[in-house]
């Protein structure tokens, strides 16, 4: 195999998302002709207001194709041909949609906001098409009024990588005014612990901030707190001394978890751990291991950031290897970078989200919408969760509380 393509397939592939890619590139076409990069020392304002007018025009035709695309994507797929969908021959790699997505409209909103008509220098970016598709989602979710649960991932949706979730923090008004509007809301983190008390120290933010606007307890056991990826469900409960009770199994695990038994877990998480010790060993890096009863993971020493490289190669190692072995075609998984560290969980969000829509009393995945940091397609736990309701993917806790406010601004216009 040569350098070449296997570079390009075990390092790069997974770090491009290929459908925002490919509307990046039709986009491309109508502002490499219209951007006026010259009028900037022309100084012909007219020229840049029909530049940003023609432009405007053009990039709403092509969402609107590509929303027309998504429609019969999804035609295609309720009919079992999903092969036959053309949007599937153009982008190979597209999964599937829960809800149409209005493109168009989206864009109309972004670009009422972020000016993308109006540049002349730097063409419509990746950043502003995983807006535009987020707003196309959360205008699809409520123009039928299905908003009926929202989860979030923890780390770098809610709070900054590693941080907490304190009183102060601005996503917590938010998720209560969704919660009034009867909206199930839950957190579906990698973080994964057996008791209630290290959930509540990462999140008592929140969850103080629920006991205190809900004397009347309408709003017991609306929120829930999945941990280690779909292994622990806590529910919030005013009279529980960390405002969270554990969940019996029985009241949200899914039939396919039975197979989910102690053996075939210790199976996967040594084969992982093993992994895990060559790559340490293989590349020296100075990481601790970290065994718990449904994950194994490595970590830095305080103070040292291991690079890309280190944690990309030991995700796509330790990936590749649970893949091939006979433990990881037993049970599901899911291998991913962390920021600063590497983790193995057993499940994936895809799990951790269909059981609370399941505990919820089975809400559809066209009414369920996950918000989450990490949608790459290898070494990425959100990624999965796509496979179980429609998703929102932010950069940061200011792209969420963003993403609340166009929700509720929506909401009003509806
Ligand atoms: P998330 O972004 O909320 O999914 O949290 C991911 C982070 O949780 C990881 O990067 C780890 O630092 C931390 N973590 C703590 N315990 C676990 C575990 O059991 N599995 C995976 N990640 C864990
Ligand atoms: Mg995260």
């Amino acid at each position: 195999m040569d350098v070449d393509s296997l570079s390009t397939d075990a390092l790069k592939t997974h770090r491009r998302d290929q459908l925002i890619e490919w509307i990046k590139g039709l986009l491309a076409t109508p502002f490499v002709l219209l951007s006026q990069p010259t009028a900037i020392y022309d100084d012909d304002e007219s020229s840049v207001n029909i530049m940003a007018q023609s432009a405007h025009k053009r990039y709403s035709e092509i969402m609107r194709d590509v929303e027309q695309l998504i429609v019969d994507h999804i035609r295609h797929h309720r009919s079992g041909a999903q092969a036959a969908s053309k949007l599937k021959l153009l982008v190979p790699s597209v999964g599937t949609f829960f809800t149409p997505l209005p493109l168009e409209e989206a864009f109309q909103f972004q670009d009422g906001k972020r000016y993308i008509s109006s540049r002349r220098f730097v063409a419509p970016s990746f950043n502003d098409i995983r807006l535009i598709l987020n707003t196309a989602q959360v205008i699809s979710l409520l123009r039928g009024s299905r908003l009926e649960l929202v989860t979030f991932d923890g780390d770098v949706t809610l709070y900054d990588d590693g941080d907490v979730l304190r009183e102060d923090n601005p996503c917590i008004s938010r998720i209560l005014d969704l919660m009034r509007n009867s909206t199930r809301i839950g957190i579906v983190t990698a973080a994964g612990y057996t008791e209630a008390e290290k959930y509540y120290e990462r999140l008592y933010g929140l969850l103080e901030a629920v006991a205190k606007s809900d004397p009347g307890q309408r709003l017991e056991h609306n929120l829930i707190v999945m941990g280690g990826e779909s292994n622990f469900l806590f529910a919030y409960s005013s009279k529980s001394p960390h405002k969270l009770e554990p969940v019996a199994q029985e009241d949200w695990q899914l039939p396919e978890m039975r197979n989910w038994t102690e053996e075939n877990v210790k199976a996967l998480l040594d084969v992982a751990e093993s992994a895990l010790k060559n790559c340490i060993a293989a590349m020296s890096l100075p990481v601790s291991v970290l065994r718990k009863e449904r994950a194994v993971g490595i970590y830095p020493d305080k103070g040292v950031r291991l690079t890309r490289e280190q944690l990309e190669e030991t995700v796509l190692v330790v990936q590749r290897v649970l893949e091939m072995s006979d433990a990881g075609k037993r049970i599901p998984f899911c291998a991913f970078n962390g920021g600063n560290d590497i983790f193995v969980d057993i499940g994936d969000k895809s799990w951790g989200v269909m059981a609370c829509q399941r505990y919820f009393g089975g809400i559809d995945g066209s009414r369920s919408l996950h918000v989450g940091d990490q949608f790459l397609s290898a070494g990425a736990n959100d990624f999965k969760a796509r496979l179980a309701c429609t998703t929102a993917w932010i950069a940061s806790p200011a792209e969420t509380v963003q993403l609340l406010d166009e929700i509720a601004q929506l909401s009003m216009e509806k």
